[in-house]
């Protein structure tokens, strides 16, 4: 069964296509990581998958509810966490988890209950009361994470999740996305991170609004002849744009004070 479908999707800004007829499949269950340029469409894609933003072609369906036409049985299922993660900073940690628990109607016995298991998981025992926005980085980024998990979703989406946040954090942030994973949740996260890709199961590149490659990161960096996942990306923006990413030190003489 998949968790995500999508085919043919693209998005338009008027004239500007962001999409372009993309078309990928995430398995139940699997980490997938949709990696890409700057720029290159990935939240856009995100925006349809949990339905904040319309398709203007193709579809994109959520355990089998089309995200244009179901909207409230995906968001039911999908936790969200966007690019710019959604706490509430002037609120305490205690009062963001209630804010989540009250917007999807949990009662007080669930609510309290799932709580305390997300104090736990980020870390935050005896700060329940500080207000967010004091928190270190990690700190947030975990509260965040056990917002988008407090009506217990089946599919995680989680968009540049670590951006920011220092090694340790970013390797603990880890951990519990493959414990989510090893739970039977599906995760889809968007990453600049290429360690991070390479513990994905499956990943999707796209560039300019197009999917350039599906596949497992060891297959991909075989296919590549290269060492690691970042060599793969490279070569796929060079090919893309048929230059090379090496700066010539010549471009650098503008920076120093010449002998005239
Ligand atoms: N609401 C909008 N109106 C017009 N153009 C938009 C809109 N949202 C996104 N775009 C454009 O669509 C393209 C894809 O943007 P998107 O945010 O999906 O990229 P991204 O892959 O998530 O990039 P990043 O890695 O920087 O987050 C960009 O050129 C962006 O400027
Ligand atoms: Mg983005």
């Amino acid at each position: 069964m998949n968790a995500i479908e999508i085919k043919n999707l693209t998005k338009r800004f008027g004239k500007f296509t962001a999409v372009d007829h993309i078309s990928f499949n995430v398995e139940e269950g699997k980490v997938f990581g949709f990696l890409g340029p700057n720029g290159s469409g990935k939240s856009t894609t995100i925006k349809i998958i949990c339905g904040v933003l319309q398709a203007t072609e193709g579809f994109a369906k959520v355990l089998g509810y089309d995200t244009g036409t179901q909207n409230a049985n995906v968001k039911k299922n999908i936790g969200y966490m966007s690019q710019k993660f959604s706490l509430y900073e002037d609120l305490t940690v205690n009062e963001n988890l209630d804010f989540y628990a009250g917007i999807y109607g949990l009662n007080k016995k669930d609510r309290d209950e799932r709580k305390k298991g997300i104090i736990a998981l980020a870390g935050l025992s005896g700060r329940e009361k500080v207000i967010t926005k004091v928190l270190s980085g990690g700190w947030k980024q975990r509260l965040a994470l056990g917002c988008a998990l407090i009506h217990q979703p089946k599919l995680l989406v989680l968009d540049e999740p670590t951006a920011g946040v220092d090694p340790v954090s970013r390797r603990t942030f880890w951990d519990i996305i493959h414990k989510i994973s090893s739970l039977g949740i599906t995760v889809l996260v968007t990453t600049h991170y290429m360690d991070e890709a390479e513990s994905c199961d499956e990943l999707a590149f796209i560039f300019n609004g197009k999917i350039i490659e599906i596949g497992a990161p060891k297959d991909l960096i075989k296919k590549e002849g290269v060492n690691n996942l970042e060599d793969v990306f490279i070569k796929y923006v060079e090919r893309e744009t048929n230059t090379s990413t090496t700066t010539s030190f010549e471009d650098l003489k503008f920076a120093v004070k010449g002998e005239e």
